[in-house]
């Protein structure tokens, strides 16, 4: 069962309203999209299917290299430099009025809710996955006895930011996966009484793994578990609300799919547990108003996670693409990248090259990986022709993006059997 985004609300509520309330009157310009210009809330997907060859022509980084590395980093689009241009401009012209406007931080705010699926309210911003993970690693009072599971296919941030519960004899454990796939099983296999918290990812950045995310939400649910999820390599190509996911918290940085510059990002927490969990972070007076300011959890929203100036650069960037991504559609890039891993898939297979990516698109998203010997030195070889692509966990790791196009599997295709990689 899943639920497309595009059905989220566009109140900001209350932040919206902290946040609107520092516009300064007659500064804005036309440097701003007002929400009235944004494509509504509940808005279907574009009936037309994107112009694919345009799109791909935003990307200048694409006329010199074949970048198939979309798990690692976006090649930034040029809404990104045109973002980065305007916020200059503004500072050089108008001393900031709208760079360092927090209505601004706002509507960005509201645009990647609408993008993900989810209230504004629901989002507070980060730096990084690493970040949101961390917010949710602190969140929480275990005891010694207690245990949390991890997997052993997790990015090392989500391991390490867990490990200051084990100073408190809290247990790690790690959920086995079974050559590259995380079956619900393995999950209940480790689980037990004392389980407290689950911490995995949604798709994992080496073979693409998507988790069967409702069945382990129901576990999780059955048995009171926290449930946290690392969203990074699933947001910005699943058409997936990341409401309807059945997680407490998804942390997700916005320098993949979500075409944002590094040192941002955004972490989701489940509204009826924002004001149960810690949080050292302290906001502006601000945001204080009519609280009681003698106690530290005021704050009854997301925001709470977020202190002192924001990004501004950055978030005025992760606007620009937020509109842009919302102006393409979640659904048609989810079917964009659907079809080219299952032609990457195809052209892996006759190639005689082994994967351990799900055939199933329901357990990958936009990775494919090949297991070839030597992978590092053919990474350097394919680098040396202009292709980009990325190793990890020994394997070679091709990430796409609506971007890509056919004739870049072919390019890398054809490279792997000049260079002689056969499976291993
Ligand atoms: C699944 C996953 N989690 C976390 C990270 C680290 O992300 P960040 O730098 O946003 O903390 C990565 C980076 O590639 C990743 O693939």
């Amino acid at each position: 069962m899943s639920t497309p985004v595009g059905t989220g609300t566009a109140d900001p509520g209350i932040r919206g309203i902290i946040e609107g309330s520092q516009v300064l009157p007659g500064r804005r310009t036309a440097l701003l999209n007002e929400p009235a210009g944004t494509p509504p809330m509940n808005a279907p997907a574009p009936s037309l299917a994107p112009d694919w060859a345009a799109l791909r022509r935003e990307f200048p980084t694409l006329e010199r290299w074949t970048y198939l590395d979309a798990a690692r980093k976006t090649p930034l689009a040029r809404c990104a430099e045109r973002a980065m241009q305007e916020y200059t401009r503004d500072i050089y012209e108008d001393a900031g009025a709208e760079a360092w406007n927090s209505a601004n931080v706002g509507r960005t705010r509201t645009l990647l809710a609408q993008l993900l699926g989810c209230t504004p309210t629901s989002l507070a911003f980060t730096k990084n996955t690493a970040e949101g993970l961390a917010i949710a690693a602190h969140a929480f009072e275990l005891r010694a006895g207690d245990n949390i599971l991890l997997t052993d296919m997790e990015h090392v941030v989500n391991l390490w930011v867990w490990k200051h519960y084990e100073a408190k004899g809290v247990e790690i454990r790690k959920v086995e996966s079974r050559d590259g796939r995380m079956p619900i099983e393995a999950y209940l296999e480790k689980i037990d009484a004392r389980t407290r918290l689950i911490s995995t990812a949604y798709v994992t950045y080496a073979n693409g793994w998507r988790i069967d995310v409702d069945a382990l939400a129901e576990e999780c649910r059955k048995r009171d578990i926290r449930l946290v999820l690392d969203g990074v390599q699933g947001a910005g190509m699943l058409a997936r609300r990341i409401d309807s996911l059945g997680a407490d918290f998804v942390a997700i940085g916005a320098h993949k799919s979500l075409q944002g510059l590094t040192g941002t990002g955004v972490v989701w927490c489940r509204d009826e547990l924002v004001n149960e969990i810690r949080t050292e972070f302290v906001r502006s007076p601000q945001i204080m108003k009519g609280a009681d300011i003698g106690q530290f959890d005021y704050v009854v929203e997301q925001h709470r996670f977020e202190a002192g100036n924001p990004n501004f650069l950055g978030l005025w960037v992760l606007r620009r693409s937020a509109e842009w991504l919302l102006s393409i559609g979640l659904p048609a890039i989810e079917g964009r990248v659907r079809d080219l891993t299952e032609s990457l898939l195809d052209r892996v297979e006759r190639a005689g090259i082994r994967t351990q990516t799900s055939r199933d698109w329901n357990r990958r998203c936009h990775i494919v990986n090949l297991v070839v010997p030597d992978a590092l030195a053919l990474q350097k070889q394919l680098r040396e022709r202009n292709i980009v692509v990325n190793v990890k966990d020994d394997k070679l790791r091709a990430s796409v993006s609506f971007y890509n196009e056919e004739a870049d599997l072919d390019v890398l295709m054809d490279a792997l059997a000049e260079l002689g990689a056969t499976a291993r």
